[in-house]
């Protein structure tokens, strides 16, 4: 593993065409967090840089849907994401954004490097273009059917769905997503990157490097076996940043080409600013004086953290482009340590979606749980989609927050120091080592492993696996408490009882300091109702020495309180308010046909007029009634999904269709003899296929 003397950690930098949402901090903004707030504790020399992502096409596409500028919609968004990261406490060194007079000038720069190197092939090739908009098309600006995965709202650039990149013209029945015409093409100039030529230099990068997850080799691999083609780095838009070239009017840099470079101007902003006083360093972890430290120099290690969407830019293109501009370069650019990209992470069963507003947006969760920051790090971090997709749900957001942030964690820390208040007069007591507790050496390797197993599992990025770790050390100290009974002691054998709680807190102290990456706020109240001083945590010393007998310790304090039911149910309906609006745009989904059939084959369907004679609901279920019908020929068992709309007594005498060749099921243990044809809405509100006029039973249907 290569020897870091500098860490240069980055988060994706987030389109400033929406706000932050859940799915985004699980997936690159946490997982960075932690690692950042881990490597600063151990002293080391680490910047984390971030901002908005303001060019290409999702921020126009915005733009047209709210009726504003693209300007308006990055300074609206920009500050919005801006803020929700500073409360939420993302520790970034610096949040800029694209925009800048610096990341332009810094992606010009790039450009012209590769370009004056001859490394772009200059080509005139076909593109679609929409004639009533009067536009090219670059990618979201165009939507077809994947060839990969067959999924119908590909992008021109990527299909969301199977994470495949992709060619515009690689889309099966294109769409202009400006009118929705079917584009022509047209012929344009662009410079492309030939990512083909440089497939062997991108393969020896990716096998040389050590550690990467398997979701992300994966993905590497199965592009570069698949064989890379070039792609083209300039688009006919007008937004982004301006090809520097004389016969490149109207044309602006990919936003894939500019973005990734943000990383640097980003890092070269944080320094003028350092520079000019406007930044000003307190805790000194950016330790070295000049951007170059971080991105030019051998001894510094490049980490970006993305979500799997990300993983091509950030695993092919953007080393790519690195490797051309070090290619005859003296002073080179470090290229990816590692790209420790996430899963994506959805939302009650669901999959989070920015445009159907299905999400737990960040700035909403702020004012509803103010001071609830740690909690909603514990929950991300405990499901985080570290190797595949997770599932937020607010149940099991409340189930974690009470039963093992309240119940555990808190009631340990508060238990331990109403103890030492009790028995020790609120005071530090003396440790004398010639009183054993029998399992004395078994604790130090106790804490001596966790504190080794956290700082591993950090450095893996299992993050998941690192938190678990602390619990089970907060676990652990409950179960020694119940064991050694220090309130039956107290009568018998008080100095005994010192003992137990000189571990005891001991084991807090160690708590507040193991946590600290994942629960930032936590760890330090921690440390505030002992009574110590906030830098022990970067201090090298043994624990146990900060902890000095005689030492006043504060006066207990909650640290988490539940959640209550009311405030889980506001959330859920909250989102079920959304999931109309959802449902409506799946309706419009929905407009498609089916596959054409044949008269033959719909004619192999039964379908007669019954009546309902009896309706009863099935016993613990929500949605089932068993009825009874009469179809004429016989009468029968039917189980029907409707009980939700429909009750039993409302829908006795009613005549109904009923497809009654379907083969018998089983369903809660009762046989269902046929199906009842019902029409459903965009709502999902369902509806009686009856006869317009009473008709007998039997009659067919066709
Ligand atoms: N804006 C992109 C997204 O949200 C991520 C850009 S990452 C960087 O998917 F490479 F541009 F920095
Ligand atoms: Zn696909």
């Amino acid at each position: 593993m290569k020897n870091c003397k500098r860490y240069l950690v980055t988060s994706a930098l987030p389109y400033a065409n929406g706000p932050v949402h859940i799915g985004h901090l699980a997936g690159c903004y946490l997982p960075a967090d932690i690692y950042v707030r881990y490597l600063r504790m151990k002293g080391e020399d680490v910047i984390f840089v971030c901002g908005t992502d303001e060019h290409g096409v999702p921020i126009t596409i915005r733009a047209k849907k709210e009726g504003i500028t693209p300007q308006e919609v990055v300074d609206k968004y920009y500050k919005q994401i801006k803020v929700s990261f500073e409360e939420f406490g993302i520790s970034f060194d610096i949040f800029t954004r694209t925009s800048t007079k610096v990341h332009h000038d810094t992606a010009q720069e790039f450009f012209l490097n590769l370009y004056n190197k001859r490394v772009f092939k200059e080509e005139i090739t076909k593109q679609f273009y929409d004639e009533k908009a009067q536009s090219f098309l670059a990618d979201r600006y165009i939507i077809g059917t994947c060839p990969n995965c067959k999924n119908e709202n590909a992008y021109g650039d990527q299909c969301e769905n199977c994470g495949t990149s992709l060619d515009p013209s690689e889309l099966i029945n294109p769409k202009s997503t400006l009118s929705g015409a079917t584009p022509v093409l047209k012929e344009t100039k662009n410079w492309f990157l030939p990512l083909d030529d440089m497939q062997d230099g991108l393969k020896k990068f990716i096998d040389s490097r050590q550690g990467w997850k398997n979701n992300v080799l994966g993905q590497c691999n199965s592009w570069i076996t698949q064989g890379l083609h070039s792609r083209a780095m300039t688009r006919d838009l007008d937004w982004g940043v301006n090809v520097p070239l004389k016969d490149a009017e109207g044309k602006v840099l990919y936003v894939w080409f500019d973005a990734p470079i943000g990383y640097i101007s980003a890092t070269k902003e944080y320094f003028e600013q350092r520079n000019n006083g406007r930044i000003t360093v307190t805790d000194a972890t950016v330790k070295s004086e000049k951007w170059e430290s971080y991105w030019k120099n051998d001894e510094s290690c490049l980490i970006h953290f993305i979500g799997k969407d990300n993983i091509v830019f950030h695993c092919i293109i953007f080393p790519a482009m690195l490797m051309a501009y070090n290619e005859g370069n003296t002073d080179k650019f470090v290229v990816p340590m590692n790209v420790p990209a996430n899963e994506f992470l959805n939302l009650e069963g669901n999959k989070i979606s920015t445009s159907r507003d299905w999400a737990v947006w960040l700035h909403d969760y702020l004012i509803d749980f103010p001071n609830r920051q740690d909690e909603l790090r514990y929950v991300l971090t405990s499901i985080a989609p570290e190797n595949k997709d997770s599932d937020f749900s607010w149940k099991d957001f409340q189930a974690r927050v009470n039963n093992e942030m309240a119940d555990i964690m808190g009631n340990y820390i508060k238990r331990v120091i109403d103890l030492v208040h009790k028995y020790c007069d609120g005071k530090v007591p003396t440790l004398n080592e010639t009183i054993l507790l029998g399992d004395d050496e078994k604790f130090t390797n106790d804490l001596e492993s966790t504190e080794f197993s956290i700082a591993n599992s950090i450095m893996e990025f299992k993050f998941r696996d690192g938190l678990f770790t602390a619990m089970d050390f907060a676990r652990k100290g409950n179960q020694f408490l119940a064991e050694t009974e220090p309130w039956k002691l107290v009568k018998t054998d008080p100095d005994k009882v010192d003992v137990i709680l000189f571990r005891s807190l001991l084991t807090c102290v160690s708590l507040a300091k193991f946590i600290y990456p994942f629960l930032p706020q936590t760890s330090k109240r921690i440390l505030q109702q002992l009574n110590l001083n906030e830098s022990i945590l970067s201090s090298s010393e043994a624990i146990i020495n900060h902890i000095k007998s005689g030492n006043k310790i504060n006066a207990s304090e909650i640290l988490f309180t539940k959640i209550t039911d009311e405030e889980m149910e506001f959330q859920i309906k909250k989102l079920a308010d959304k999931s109309v609006a959802k449902s409506e745009v799946t309706a419009a989904e929905k407009i498609k046909f089916k596959e054409p059939t044949t008269f033959d084959e719909f004619s192999k369907m039964d379908i007669r007029i019954g009546t309902i004679l009896e309706a009863v609901k099935v016993p613990k279920t929500e949605k089932l009634l068993k009825l009874l019908i009469d179809t004429g020929l016989d009468k029968r068992t039917v189980v029907s999904g409707i009980a939700e709309y429909f009750k039993p007594n409302e829908i006795i005498g009613k005549q109904v269709c009923i497809l009654a060749n379907l083969a018998p099921r089983t369903i809660k243990g009762i046989e269902s003899n046929g199906m009842i044809l019902m029409a459903e809405n965009s709502d999902g509100e369902l509806s009686f296929m009856a006869p317009t006029k009473e008709m007998e039973n039997g009659a067919i249907v066709r």
